[in-house]
């Protein structure tokens, strides 16, 4: 008998991030019967990329409301959800990261009685309110997961810490890097996009999203703030905003930044139109989880809009840095990166730590292994590896400053 998967997305990157592993699953149908469940968390964010990707939801769930809450959204995706799978009747739910679709989809398979495979495990800022809600929503879902696909050896380790055994866990790699590079090689005009009236001068770019939870209210007019300040002080700079749907996120950032000289707020870009504006930018300032694993790829420095994060892989590799909310760590940090060469340069290479484009076959085959009841889930080899920690890089200069130095002690 086929294995038969439902795939529940709801949010942008949900969607992004499972739409090879859909696409995978569909690739073996010899195997397995597929199907998608779309919660509507999102309702308009993430169509491109299901259109991209040919992507017909099996089950459209219609969730989302204006400026849903919490709990409304979770009883609407746990009801949903549940009639699925009884329709469906899967043998594993699939679920991604840390949104209310996933947790809330997690919580209706387990009340049915059915497996769950997470991908994206294992993340932990050990901060129950930072991000909020995605922390509580994927430690819940840790704890109901049959197997858990984490994308490091970081994440592995978090859950191994919390008694997950380590025959569940499947280090994987993040699935985001298998969708950027399936997108990032095609070519890509800006006209007709929100992009096209950007003047095309030699302004530097800086890109700025922003739309978390805990930080609505005085954090994001604080960085609406700095943003103001910046192009103030660097009059060779751009910054380009596309605003989350979220209305509250909105109503503030209009409220200050519109019709602001060198500030170019935009509608949610398409997937292909933002990877092309991440690929042409100078750095990013962000607190998107997304956007953090996604920049390493091209080698732009990211500066994280948050006190601190889950995925700390590209600061420890010094390619991503925590600055919080303040307006004046904000201008500060930025004001840094954009005027010294050397401290641009450190942090703008190195391989990408999250992924290497292989995740979506990796958790195929080990849902696929786990179906026939063969162990290990993935042999250790097939496994992702974290890129070797790049040595600390210094620059020639210093090299012969040291040496000049060592040289007349030692006379
Ligand atoms: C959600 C996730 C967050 C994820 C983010 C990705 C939760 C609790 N939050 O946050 O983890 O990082 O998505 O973007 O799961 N809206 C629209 N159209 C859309 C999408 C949103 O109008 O396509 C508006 C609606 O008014 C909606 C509001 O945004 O009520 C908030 O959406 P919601 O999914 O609850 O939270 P996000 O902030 O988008
Ligand atoms: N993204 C996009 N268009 C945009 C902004 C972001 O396609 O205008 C993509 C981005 O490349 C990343 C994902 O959306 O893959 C991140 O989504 P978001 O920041 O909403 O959520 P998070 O990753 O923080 O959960």
């Amino acid at each position: 008998m086929k294995c038969r998967i439902i795939a529940v997305l709801g949010t942008r990157p949900e969607a992004i991030k499972q739409a090879l592993v859909i696409h995978a699953l569909r690739q073996r149908s010899q195997e397995f019967e597929t199907a998608v469940v779309h919660t509507g968390q999102h309702r308009t964010m993430l169509d491109h990329v299901l259109q991209f990707f040919k992507i017909k939801p099996d089950f459209d769930l219609d969730v989302m409301r204006p400026n849903q809450t919490l709990n409304s959204l979770t009883a609407r995706v746990l009801d949903t959800v549940e009639n699925a799978c009884h329709r469906f009747e899967p043998h594993m739910v699939l679920v991604q990261g840390d949104t209310t679709t996933a947790f809330a989809s997690t919580l209706a398979a387990y009340y049915c009685k059915i497996p769950v495979g997470h991908i994206e495990a294992g993340l932990r800022s050990h901060d129950l309110y930072n991000p909020f809600p995605e922390e509580a929503n994927r430690r819940i879902a840790s704890v109901l997961t049959e197997i858990h696909f984490a994308p490091t050896a970081l994440s592995r380790d978090n859950l191994l810490a919390e008694g997950v055994s380590a025959e569940r866990i499947v280090v994987t790699g993040n699935t985001v890097i298998d969708t950027l590079r399936a997108l990032s090689s095609l070519p890509h005009s800006w006209e007709n996009t929100p992009l096209a009236g950007i003047p095309d001068d030699s302004s530097r770019l800086v890109l700025v999203t922003s739309h978390r939870r805990e930080s609505l209210g005085t954090d994001q007019e604080n960085m609406c703030l700095a943003l103001k300040d910046l192009v103030k002080l660097h009059p060779d700079i751009r910054i380009v905003y596309p605003v989350h749907l979220n209305p509250n996120v909105r109503t503030t950032v209009n409220a200050l930044l519109q019709n602001t000289n060198r500030i170019h707020l935009t509608e949610p870009l398409d997937y292909i139109t933002f990877v092309s504006l991440l690929r042409r930018c100078f750095l990013v300032l962000t607190d998107s989880g997304g956007i953090q694993e996604e920049a390493p790829t091209f080698g732009k420095p990211v500066l994280v809009l948050r006190k601190l994060t889950e995925r700390p892989e590209a600061s420890q590799f010094g390619m991503a840095k925590i600055i919080g909310m303040s307006r004046e760590g904000i201008v500060r940090e930025t004001s840094h990166l954009l005027n010294d060469a050397n401290a641009y340069q450190d942090m703008s290479e190195g391989d990408n730590p999250y992924g290497d484009g292989h995740s979506s076959e990796r958790i195929v085959e080990a849902v696929a292994r786990w179906y026939a009841k063969k162990t290990p889930l993935l042999e250790a080899d097939k496994q992702f590896k974290l890129a070797p920690r790049p040595q600390p890089r210094r620059r020639k200069t210093d090299y012969e400053e040291i040496a000049r130095k060592a040289a007349a002690g030692k006379e």
